[in-house]
């Protein structure tokens, strides 16, 4: 694969593991319960797009990223928080509006829309934008509430899949970065790995050449494990998430 580049997640620590940061060309999925930074770390994301500095790759690559990169944002929760962007934004020294004009905000009620969103980045490259990095924040939280049960597991699974397709396939084209989240819910009980808590399991475990499993620890500590990497080692990183984003 040629012309890979990587994106900081502004944790040094949690690029590490990662092999440098986010990769394009890949899928990136974060799971993790509730509260645990999937959201924060998708929109620092969005942020370090814009900081040259956060941009990891060869002269001729850099110049392709950095021209005018655009965010795709795909929020199927309603949690996308703009003053969040700006003030993520202001603490790296840039200025939040300029951050928030380059993200395309588009929040996806069902499976349907959120798919569609996803297909309709490929207009928005065709129509001159930018776009290096893609998120769906959450991946799996429309397909659980509208294939419940037994019954509904195959068809699930299989738009599932068909969705990771196109999303890998744009990562691939366009050279971008994917990130997708996925919720786990809590368990008392440490039964299952990561892989069979996260919803999608093996679809997404697939399609997704970095997984992350976030837990939270002490106070603003929180604790991300690469697991099931083709290429890399299991690992684990501490980051935090402050006022400022994510840093170590
Ligand atoms: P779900 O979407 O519910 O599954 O959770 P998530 O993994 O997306 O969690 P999210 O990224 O929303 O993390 C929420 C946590 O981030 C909060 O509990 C805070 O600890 C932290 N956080 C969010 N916003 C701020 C902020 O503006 N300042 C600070 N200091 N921390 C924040
Ligand atoms: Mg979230």
């Amino acid at each position: 694969r040629k012309n890979i580049w990587k994106l900081s997640t502004g944790s040094k620590n949690l690029d590490e593991i990662l092999g440098g940061g986010l990769e394009s060309q890949s899928i990136t999925e974060f799971a993790g319960m509730f509260g645990s930074g999937k959201t924060q770390i998708a929109h620092q994301a969005c942020v370090n797009l814009q900081c040259p500095d956060k941009i990891i790759a060869d002269d001729s690559i850099k110049e392709e990223v950095l021209n005018e990169p655009k965010a795709v944002y795909i929020d199927t929760e309603g949690t996308f928080r703009p003053e969040r962007i700006i003030q993520m934004a202001e603490a790296l020294g840039l200025d939040g509006q300029d951050v928030l004009k380059n993200i395309f905000v588009a929040r996806a009620y069902n499976s349907d829309m959120q798919m569609l969103y996803a297909e309709n980045v490929e207009n928005l490259i065709r129509e001159g934008h930018n776009v290096k990095l893609v998120i769906i924040d959450s991946l799996t939280s429309t397909f659980r509430t509208e294939y419940v049960g037994r019954g509904k597991l195959a068809e699930r699974q299989q738009k599932l899949g068909r969705h990771m397709a196109m999303l890998n396939k744009l990562a691939d084209l366009y050279n971008c970065v994917v990130i997708v989240t996925n919720q786990v819910a809590a368990r008392p009980d440490a039964l299952f790995g990561p892989s069979e808590q996260a919803i999608g399991g093996h679809i997404v475990g697939h399609a997704a050449t970095f997984r992350i499993f976030l837990r939270k620890a002490k106070g603003d500590k929180r604790v991300a494990k690469l697991y099931d990497s083709p290429h890399l080692p299991d690992a684990e990183a501490m980051f935090r998430i402050t006022e400022k984003g994510i840093h170590d």
